[in-house]
């Protein structure tokens, strides 16, 4: 495993480019194999999780190619020629986005369960109610889930959570089927929105994308489409700012959509900075003493669980107490155990965290536990006194397309070793 090194107590300043969001980018490529003529992306950023995904495509006979750096084209022929393997499915949680674009394409899926991972358990009951709603029939057999349907008929399908994988792979699925869907209570992420109006660009009906109710118009094919722009990293984004404010920055971040990040730029203004949006840009910078404050992880637009674990570093020297309440999921605050290692005074009870805010943290060896967690050491290490080994940086490669750099050209001091 790979280590990244941070020296801390330097400024960040300056300015930075937002990647294309990872997130949007994983379940626009599994939409792709639903499009009978070619697709070319921009904008997907050459980080880990991408790479796995363009071979688990590969996998199921399509042919990719890197066209510039961030510019991709896909085409899928009429027929799978096979099955993503175990060893791969089981690195990448999307992997599970392929089942609704194989249905819906080719009236059958064979896919290896993607496991839990550190951060939860993860179930897929609500995409196998929406599969199942829309007339698959499904058999789990040894850890691979084996999805029929001949032509999948459209139905109306209320969401238990807005789950967002579950929206994503559901709404896929209803744009081949026979009639209309209804997605109630759906997820409403700007990915989600992303991957809408992607459908829509290969000749799909989707419509309502970003609200609590998706109605999906089935129609007989999708075409292919060119030059297809993802929209910018708001998590990328997020963690860019919260290193900004951790070392009493001034930076901007250019190619991001500020309404993506409100529930952020809300949540940093309440802690004393100062965020000037712009058309697709935006300014962060410390103007004040930091101040404690609480936060409650909830489905968009409330605060993104992604960037709960970078909140928790910078919160752990704001002065007072914080409280961090995790809703989505059941066990992300492993990152705390890293953080007390280095001088923080973090209290963990269930879906709760205290964090007393101390004087400083101070530089050790520390281990990333998931791609978040990874990214709140990053920070921590920004802001400590000394130098912090954080192994496990595989993980962090696996959503941040070269954060050492973009961060060394912030002033920071963050090498690979
Ligand atoms: C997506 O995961 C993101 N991943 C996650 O980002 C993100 O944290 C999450 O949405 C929430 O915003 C991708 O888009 C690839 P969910 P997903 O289904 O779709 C429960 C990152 O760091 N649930 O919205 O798996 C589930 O257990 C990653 O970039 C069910 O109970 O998230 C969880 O508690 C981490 N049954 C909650 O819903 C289901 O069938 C949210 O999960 C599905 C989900």
């Amino acid at each position: 495993m790979s280590k990244l090194v941070v020296r801390g107590g330097r400024v960040l300043s300056g300015r930075v480019r937002v990647s294309g969001a990872k997130n949007a980018a994983l379940a626009i490529l599994c939409a792709s194999v639903m499009a009978q003529s070619d697709v070319s992306l921009e904008n997907i950023p050459k980080i880990e999780d991408l790479r796995v995904m363009t071979e688990l495509i590969k996998s199921i006979g399509a042919v990719l190619k890197w066209t510039e750096d961030d510019s991709l084209t896909i085409s899928m022929p009429d027929a799978y020629t096979g099955m993503p393997t175990y060893a791969l499915a089981k690195k990448l949680r999307a992997s599970n986005l392929l089942i609704g674009p194989m249905l819906a394409r080719f009236g059958r899926a064979e896919i290896c369960l993607p496991g839990g991972c550190d951060i939860g358990l993860r179930p897929m009951d609500l995409h196998f109610k929406g599969f199942a709603a829309l007339g698959a029939r499904m058999v789990l057999e040894k850890g691979i889930m084996k999805a029929e349907a001949g032509h999948l008929k459209g139905a109306r399908v209320y969401l238990d959570f807005p789950s967002v994988g579950a929206t994503e792979n559901i709404m896929m699925a209803a744009c081949l089927a026979r009639g209309q869907t209804v997605i109630e209570n759906c997820a409403k992420e700007p990915e989600i929105v992303d991957l809408a109006s992607f459908l829509n660009c290969l000749g799909g009906k989707v419509r309502g994308a970003g609200t609590d109710i998706i109605k999906i118009e089935g129609v007989e094919y999708l075409n292919g489409c060119t030059h297809y722009n993802v929209i910018p990293d708001r998590i990328e984004a997020g963690t860019f700012m919260i290193a900004a404010a951790a070392t009493g920055g001034d930076i901007k971040l250019e190619n991001v959509i500020p309404l993506h990040v409100e529930p952020l730029s809300a949540k940093l203004r309440e802690a004393g900075l100062e965020v000037i949006e712009e058309e697709d840009s935006l300014r962060i910078r410390v103007v004040d003493d930091l101040r404690s404050l609480d936060i409650k992880t909830m489905p968009y637009p409330g605060f993104p669980t992604d960037l709960q674990s970078q909140m928790m570093t910078l919160l752990s020297t704001a002065p007072g107490t914080s409280e961090i309440i995790e809703n989505i999921f059941e066990n992300r605050f492993r990152v705390a155990d890293e953080l007390r290692r280095m001088g923080a005074a973090i209290k963990v009870k269930g879906r709760m965290a205290l964090i007393r805010g101390v004087p400083k943290l101070y530089g050790a060896q520390v281990r990333a536990t998931d791609l978040r967690a990874g990214a709140a050491l990053v920070v921590a290490g920004l802001m400590a006194e000394g130098e912090t080994e954080i192994s496990g940086s595989d993980y962090i490669d696996r959503g941040y397309y070269k954060l050492e750099d973009k961060l060394s050209s912030l002033g920071g001091s963050v090498f690979r070793s």
